[in-house]
C-alpha cells in the first residue's frame, strides 16, 4: 500500500516537474532550474548532494522550506514546500532570475552608497528572519542573489536555527552531518567558531564581512589555510580598505568596524539598529557622478557596464 502510493507519488512528480538545467552547486545541495508543469511556472529545485535520500535528507529539506515559509518577507526566496522528483526529495522554490551576489562582486566592485544599499536590503532579510526567533547562519556572498530587477533575496536556510540552539554541536538532532564550521570561515563570527549557541548578532557580523568584501574586493579574515583564517577571526581586525577616503567611504567603514568587533555587545545589537546607521551612509557626490559619466560614455561606445573596474586595494 505505502509503495504503491509512493510510486504514484514519485510518478506525478515526474509529470510534474521538467528539468532545464543546472542553477547552482553548494556545498551541500544542487540546484535545478525546472518547469512546473501543474502550476505553469519556471521553478529552482534543491536536492541535498549527500547520497542520502531518505528520511533524513527530507527532514532536512523540509526544516529548510519552514524555516524560510516562516521568515517569509519580500527580501527571501519563496519557498514552496518538499516534494519528490524523480525519487529524491527536493525543496521547491521561486525561480530567481539573476546572479548571486558572489558573482556580482566577482564582476566588478561596488561604490559606498551600492554597497550601503545592498546592505540594508540584507539587513531587512535578517530582521525578518530574527523576528521569528531563527538565526540564518550563512550569510555570505553566495548566499544572497541579486535579481535582474535589482532586487536583492537571501537564500539558504540549510543551516537555519533557533536563536539559542547549540547549531554546531554533533548530536543535535536534525543539525547532525551539516557543514562544519569551516565551509564559511570567510564570514564566521567568532562566537560561532567558539560554539556558543546561537545568536542573532552573529548573522550581523557575517553581514559585516559580506559589506566589508562588497566594499574591498576581498573578505576580512581570508588566511592562507583555514587554520589561519580562524584565527584571524578570532584575532586580528581586518586591514583597512584604501578606496574608503571619500565622507560615504569613512560612514561605511564605520559601520563595517562596529559590525566586526569580536564581542557580539559592541556590535549593532538588531538589524534594525544597523538598518539606521546605513540609510545615514551619504551618497558621494563627485564619486557618483564620476562613475556615471564613466559608465554612459562606455556604453555609447558599446562596453557593457561590468567590465568597468574600479581599483580597490586593501593594504
Ligand atoms: N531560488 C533560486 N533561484 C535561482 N538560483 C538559485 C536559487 N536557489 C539557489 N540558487 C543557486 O544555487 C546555489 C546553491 O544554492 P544554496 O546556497 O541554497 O545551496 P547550498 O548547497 O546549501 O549552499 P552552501 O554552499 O552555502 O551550503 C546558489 O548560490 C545560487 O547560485
Ligand atoms: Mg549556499
Amino acid at each position: 500500500m505505502g509503495r504503491v502510493d509512493d510510486r504514484r507519488r514519485d510518478g506525478a512528480a515526474k509529470e510534474r516537474y521538467r528539468i532545464i538545467g543546472t542553477l547552482g552547486t553548494g556545498g551541500m545541495a544542487v540546484v535545478l532550474d525546472a518547469l512546473d508543469l501543474v502550476g505553469a511556472r519556471r521553478v529552482a529545485l534543491k536536492f541535498a548532494r549527500t547520497p542520502d535520500a531518505g528520511a533524513f535528507a527530507r527532514a532536512r529539506l523540509e526544516y529548510e522550506a519552514e524555516a524560510m515559509r516562516r521568515a517569509a518577507d519580500r527580501r527571501i526566496c519563496v519557498a514552496y514546500g518538499v516534494e519528490t522528483c524523480e525519487g529524491w526529495p527536493c525543496l521547491v522554490m521561486e525561480r530567481l532570475i539573476g546572479r548571486t551576489l558572489q558573482a556580482k562582486l566577482d564582476a566588478h566592485p561596488l561604490d559606498p552608497r551600492e554597497v550601503a544599499d545592498v546592505a540594508i536590503e540584507i539587513a531587512g532579510a535578517l530582521a525578518a528572519v530574527h523576528r521569528v526567533g531563527l538565526v540564518h547562519h550563512d550569510v555570505k556572498p553566495a548566499n544572497v542573489f541579486v535579481t535582474a530587477t535589482g532586487r536583492i533575496k537571501l537564500l539558504d536556510f540549510g543551516l537555519a536555527t533557533r536563536r539559542g540552539a547549540f547549531p554546531m554541536q554533533s548530536g543535535s538532532g536534525r543539525r547532525t552531518g551539516r557543514p562544519s564550521v569551516l565551509g564559511t570561515t570567510n564570514y564566521i563570527a567568532p562566537e560561532r567558531i567558539l560554539r556558543q549557541p546561537a545568536d542573532p548578532r552573529s548573522d550581523l557580523f557575517s553581514l559585516g564581512a559580506v559589506i566589508y568584501e562588497m566594499a574591498a574586493g576581498r573578505p576580512p579574515f581570508a588566511g592562507a589555510s583555514t587554520a589561519e583564517a580562524i584565527m584571524n577571526v578570532l584575532e586580528k581586525d581586518p586591514p583597512p580598505i584604501d578606496c574608503l577616503q571619500s565622507p560615504a567611504g569613512r560612514a561605511l567603514d564605520r559601520v563595517i568596524r562596529k559590525l566586526l568587533a569580536k564581542d557580539p555587545d559592541r556590535r549593532y545589537q538588531t538589524a534594525g539598529e544597523l538598518t539606521k546607521a546605513l540609510r545615514q551612509v551619504p551618497q558621494d557626490r563627485a564619486r557618483a557622478a564620476t562613475h556615471t559619466t564613466v559608465r554612459r560614455s562606455l556604453q555609447m561606445r558599446g562596453v557593457r557596464h561590468e567590465s568597468v573596474h574600479t581599483s580597490c586595494h586593501v593594504h
